[in-house]
């Protein structure tokens, strides 16, 4: 790892000499490297539903991860326990059916596979892993357990692939083994997202900026709905068709056009008018939200907070009215931040149908904000949502114990 590992690791600290605990203890001392692995969770600021069209976004990694540690073994068993969910998993290489695993052992077996199959990884290993990156709520926990398997397994096996082959990597494996089609952001940003910046990323190219967050005057906070996605995996598959179905429109006016990222706003005003209606809306939001990334990397970079701000607003609009993926708990998180003095912007994170808002705000309103979200969302909807101030913008790293 060429980071200076002991200042990105202090917060982590005690969660790594928790999990070397616990894996001594399941697995006993015994000789050979023990690799720590730890890798974030995100939220997007600007961006929504554009990886996969191509696209834009602008995610930023938060204070809350996936931590691993592995140990090689001689034979080709692995051999898992997640002590969140105090369950243990057990099979044998080469395996390729993993229904039978739980599920969180089956994005670390799809890792594996994808490894395998890459590099040719066939040895076994013994592994503990815990993480505080809330699961489903459309923070990147997912990207989170895949990264964090791939960067620890390939300290420990010696493979050599680049963050953004990590990344795509990982996006096969939850595509091929989980059956989420998802686009590359998350396992992008949790894997090259830097401490105090934001990653302004192109989809399709993956190359990437890395822009500061102006921490002295502004904070990210996320507010948890508690709603839980049932309708976002086949949602967002659909969505993925019609926008496939948008692309296979216009390109019969322009070849070039492969993506909807590919898209500028004449091309779209010119044919919307022939457009189904359901098709013209969701190519509203992309082509739209394409544009909103590319300027709130801008007003980011110029210090610009209240612009920045409209745009996070307005892409939420963009993502409820065209795009149909926000929900009234949603909504209703996002108008009560938006009305709150010293907020700069809010809009929905993540895939949408649940999940959270992320708001960026003036750090002396936050108690305030605080307690207006609780009470307005309790007054609606008879519960709290979960509310977590992003103290710190984690990276991925790994750690290699030598026990020779
Ligand atoms: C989910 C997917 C991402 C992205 C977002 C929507 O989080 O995993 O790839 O498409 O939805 O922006």
């Amino acid at each position: 790892m060429t980071h200076d590992t002991s200042s990105l690791l202090s917060d982590s600290d005690s969660r790594f000499e928790h999990l070397q605990a616990a894996f001594a203890e399941r697995f006993g001392e015994g000789p050979g490297d023990l690799v720590l692995a730890r890798a974030p969770g995100r939220v997007n600021l600007v961006g929504g539903h554009t990886d996969y069209n191509g696209g834009f976004v602008l995610p930023a990694t938060i204070d809350r991860a996936v931590y691993m540690a592995l140990r090689r073994r001689e034979d080709q068993m692995v051999h898992l326990r997640s002590l969140d969910f105090e369950e243990e998993a057990r099979y044998t290489l080469p395996e390729s059916s993993f229904r039978q695993l739980p599920q969180w052992a089956q994005y670390v077996a799809g890792v594996v596979e994808e490894l395998h199959v890459s590099h040719g990884l066939d040895s076994g290993f013994e592994g503990v892993l815990l993480g505080d990156v809330p699961l489903g709520a459309g923070l990147g926990s997912s990207a989170a357990l895949e990264v964090a398997a791939a960067e620890g397994l390939k300290d420990l096996f010696r493979i050599e692939i680049s963050p953004q082959e990590t990344a795509l990597l990982c996006q096969t494996a939850e595509h091929e083994y989980v059956g989420v089609q998802c686009g590359v952001m998350d396992q992008v940003a949790v894997r090259v997202g830097r401490a105090g910046h934001a990653l302004s990323l192109d989809c399709r190219t993956l190359d990437h900026e890395h822009v500061p967050l102006p921490l002295s005057e502004a904070n990210i906070m996320i507010a948890d709905s508690r709603v839980s996605r049932e309708l976002a995996d086949s949602k967002y598959n659909e969505r993925r068709s019609e926008c496939e179905k948008g692309v296979a429109f216009l390109r019969q006016f322009d070849d070039s056009v492969e993506a909807l990222g590919d898209v500028d706003r004449s091309l779209f005003r010119e044919h919307a008018g022939e457009m189904e209606e359901a098709i013209r809306r969701r190519c509203r939001h992309v082509i739209s939200e394409n544009e909103r990334v590319r300027e709130s990397a801008e007003a980011l970079r110029e210090g610009d907070l209240a612009a920045f701000g409209m745009l996070m607003s307005a892409s939420h609009e963009s993502l409820r009215d065209n795009y149909e993926v926000s929900i009234a708990e949603l909504d209703q998180l996002v108008t009560t931040a938006r009305n709150t003095d010293g907020v700069y912007g809010a809009r929905m994170t993540g895939a949408g149908f649940g999940g959270c808002v992320v708001c960026l705000t003036a750090d002396e309103v936050i108690p305030a904000l605080q307690k207006r979200l609780i009470k307005q969302y309790e007054k609606q909807f008879g519960r709290a949502p979960t509310l977590y101030v992003v103290e710190d913008n984690l990276e991925t790293v790994t750690l290699n114990q030598s026990r020779a």
